[in-house]
């Protein structure tokens, strides 16, 4: 059974602010997204990884890929994503050669998630999951509002549960044929999934929540930028 990493990296990172492709920016000196594909290689069982990069910065990933001397014994493959992270993700599946059945997708803005968090993603798609996200509890509680027209104060109209609730992260990790067909059946309708396992929801196929890690969390904002040195920083001393 062969596993597959997909990285979609072909983001803008808006929320980030001005500068460089998100991706393409830099942790301790080392590009986003090259922390990320170690990371995933890193795991034994992924054999090929597939990134994501923007459509007109195929050949600039690639390059900057080889550069950064990656092990030669794990195949990496660079193609062009789309306008959406859903259409990124089909575009990295539809490269995948015929023997993957388990494939990992991988947020480029998630550097520094832990081999443990990987693998243990993997062995539960192993052990028989067709979907696993890893995911942690919340540490705020979370209100559902109405947006108020003009931008006033908005009317909360409930509060979830806090101990129910799952900060969902990625590598998420997916029997090959499910994931398709989540992609094949659930296109673009609007409603913009914003991760894969919602996709999957929508199938009826059961998704299930292994331990995340605190390292997974996702480069969005500038202080992100400012928590990932420090953790590269502690990791290194
Ligand atoms: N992504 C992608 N293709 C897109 C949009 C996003 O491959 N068209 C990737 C990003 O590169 C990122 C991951 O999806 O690795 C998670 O998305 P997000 O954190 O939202 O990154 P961006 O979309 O780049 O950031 P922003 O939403 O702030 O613009
Ligand atoms: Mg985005």
């Amino acid at each position: 059974r062969a596993v597959a990493a997909v990285i979609p990296a072909a983001g803008r990172g808006v929320r980030l602010g001005p500068g460089a492709p998100k991706a393409l920016r830099t942790l301790g000196g080392i590009p986003i997204l090259v922390h990320a594909v170690r990371a995933l290689i890193r795991a034994r069982e992924v054999s090929l990884v597939v990134v994501v990069a923007p459509a007109d910065g195929v050949a600039a990933v690639r390059s900057l890929l080889d550069s950064h001397g990656l092990p030669e014994s794990k195949e990496i493959a660079v193609v062009a994503g789309g306008d959406t992270r859903q259409d990124s993700v089909r575009l990295g599946l539809a490269a995948l050669p015929d023997d993957v059945d388990v494939v990992l997708v991988h947020d480029a803005a998630r550097p520094l998630v832990p081999v443990e968090t990987v693998d243990a993603v993997a062995a539960a798609v192993r052990a028989g999951a067709p979907a696993v996200v890893p995911a942690l509890p919340l540490a705020d509680t979370v209100k559902e509002v109405v947006p108020a027209p003009g931008g006033g104060p908005e009317p909360v109209v409930g509060t979830p549960e806090r101990a129910r609730l799952r900060a969902v992260q990625t590598p998420q990790g997916f029997r090959r044929d499910v994931l398709a067909e989540a992609h094949e059946k659930i296109a673009s309708n609007g409603e913009g999934a914003t991760d894969d396992a919602g996709m999957v929801e929508r199938l009826g196929v059961e998704v299930v929540v292994v331990p995340g890690h605190e390292e997974a969390f996702k480069i969005t904002r500038p202080l992100d930028l400012v928590l990932a040195e420090a953790v590269l920083a502690r990791r290194r001393a």
